[in-house]
């Protein structure tokens, strides 16, 4: 039977202290380690972790320090750690190469599908890597989640993912929501076998060679129970004060349209003031907000516009049954309200707009499903022939045309959207992004300037499966 609803307290992912600093540096250790979570009242979960919790612990950086975490792969299988969100260099950034095996592990196991393993871009290493980030970024809500070439979908279904907070004194001098009233929900949906254990329709169950899921999951694999850090439909209780909601949507391939239920008197309960990249410039009030698989949505729900003892759902209206439930929020039921010292200013950021009009280059890919696979511009990954070789420094526009649903992500730059089907971006698509919704038979212009890094690095799918079912391309910036 499914967990209940609204029974479980929510958890606050605990954040990692680092294992030393410096002058400029924060350096971290985390080992990847299978672990049994308590998800169900009945059953153990066996799972893949990062130091043995799911999410994995929260990483918090100050902008312009530098963080160094090396992971140590204690698990049976490969993996890469990218940094989701992160400006990051090519040799850190977690290319679906450049594995970790585990001690003893089989090279083979890192680059599945590709012939002898000899035309592979990647390093993979043994044991561990220490992954330097720069984070000459704005304050914004990364995660960190598991890219390994084939099997990216089976391992963060199996746990491997975790929030790493930016902050910058731009953002800390503002007035919104802090301490506990500033809390990160991971959204993912899973499914459990009788057993407990995560269930994930791979095609090959040891997770080795042979990437995929079988056939009636080459959509991508939804789950019936929502997880909100971890927790299935958590509750928490609130006071009637602001609290900000960095929410994530790390679900394989399920996207989610949510909304507070009931509405506050008046609407627009959802107040975002970020995005995958950081503040907007303004905030935008939204009814219900339409998160697709690794978007980020920061908002602002001010408790006070509720009576007193109100039960507020977070709900999923993209979905009926327990997958159109997610959390929620008990507001106290005293009728004084505390006194509160969060508010939402009516500008929050610069973002100077890039201007398409200026665009160096413009660059059309194809996003389709084919009888091989899931591809882009005709065919699945392919490491010899990169998609892309963009410049640094320069503005480039790109066509992105899709024939179903694909949240498309870049690696290194967030970009702006410029265009859905020749008209005006949608409610959803302001601010700084680094993963965009492309809806069937849409085509989305994005501006792009790619800077700073020079190398290889990625762009794909984040509906997992059509990323392993190789719907993922190399550029190579110089
Ligand atoms: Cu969130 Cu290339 O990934
Ligand atoms: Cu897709």
């Amino acid at each position: 039977p499914l967990p209940r609803p609204f029974q479980r307290p929510l958890t606050v992912p605990p954040v990692l202290a680092p294992v030393r600093t410096d002058a400029t540096t924060d350096h971290y250790e985390i080992t990847q380690r299978t672990a049994d979570l308590h998800i169900l009242d009945d059953a153990a979960t066996p799972a893949w972790t990062y130091g043995g919790t799911f999410p994995g612990p929260t990483l918090v950086s100050r902008s312009g320090r530098r963080t160094v975490v090396v992971h140590r792969n204690r698990l049976p299988r490969p993996v890469a750690v990218h940094l989701h969100g992160g400006h990051t260099p090519h040799d850190s950034d977690g290319h679906p190469g450049d594995a970790i095996l585990p001690p003893g592990g089989d090279p083979m196991d890192a680059m599945p599908g590709m012939a002898g393993g000899t035309a592979t871009p990647g390093r993979p290493v043994t044991g561990e890597r220490a992954y330097a980030y720069p984070l000459d970024q704005r304050a914004a809500t990364l995660w960190y989640h598991d890219h390994r070439m084939g099997f990216t979908g089976a391992s963060v279904w199996l746990g491997l993912a975790g929030f790493h907070l930016v902050h910058d004194d731009e953002e800390d001098a503002l007035p919104l929501p802090k301490g506990d009233r500033d809390l990160p929900l991971m959204i993912a949906d899973r499914s459990f076998a009788a057993d407990g254990a995560f269930r994930y329709p791979a095609l090959d169950r040891t997770l080795r060679r042979v990437p995929g899921v079988t056939a009636r999951y080459t959509d991508g694999v939804r789950g019936d129970v929502i997880l909100v850090n971890g927790t299935p439909w958590p509750v928490h209780p609130v006071p009637r004060l602001r609290h900000r909601l960095r929410l994530l949507n790390a679900s394989n391939a399920r996207a989610y349209r949510l909304a507070l239920d009931p509405p506050p008197p008046g609407g627009g309960g959802l107040v975002q003031i970020g995005g995958d990249g950081g503040l907007l410039a303004a905030p935008a009030a939204h009814d219900a907000i339409d998160v697709a698989p690794a978007e980020r949505f920061d908002v602002v729900v001010d408790f006070a516009r509720y009576r007193p003892g109100t039960r507020v759902r977070l709900v999923n209206r993209l979905a009926t049954g327990p997958a159109g439930q997610v959390m929620a929020f008990d507001v106290a039921g005293t009728a004084a309200r505390p006194a509160e010292d969060a508010t939402v200013p009516a500008r929050l950021s610069d973002v100077p707009r890039h201007d398409p009009a200026r665009a160096a280059v413009t660059r059309s890919f194809l996003f389709q499903n084919t009888p091989d696979g899931w591809h882009i511009n005709g065919r699945g990954y392919d490491p010899a022939r990169p998609l892309a070789r963009p410049r640094l420094g320069d503005l480039e526009v790109w066509r992105l045309v899709s024939d179903a649903h694909h949240p498309v992500h870049l690696h290194l730059d967030h970009f702006q959207v410029v265009s859905r089907n020749g008209r005006a971006p949608g409610p959803y698509d302001g601010g700084w992004k680094d993963t965009v919704d492309v809806r069937p038979a849409e085509a989305v212009e994005i501006a792009v300037r790619f800077t700073r890094y020079a190398g290889r690095f990625v762009f794909h799918c984040h509906n997992l499966e059509h990323e392993d079912m190789a719907m993922m391309a190399d550029f190579i910036t110089s």
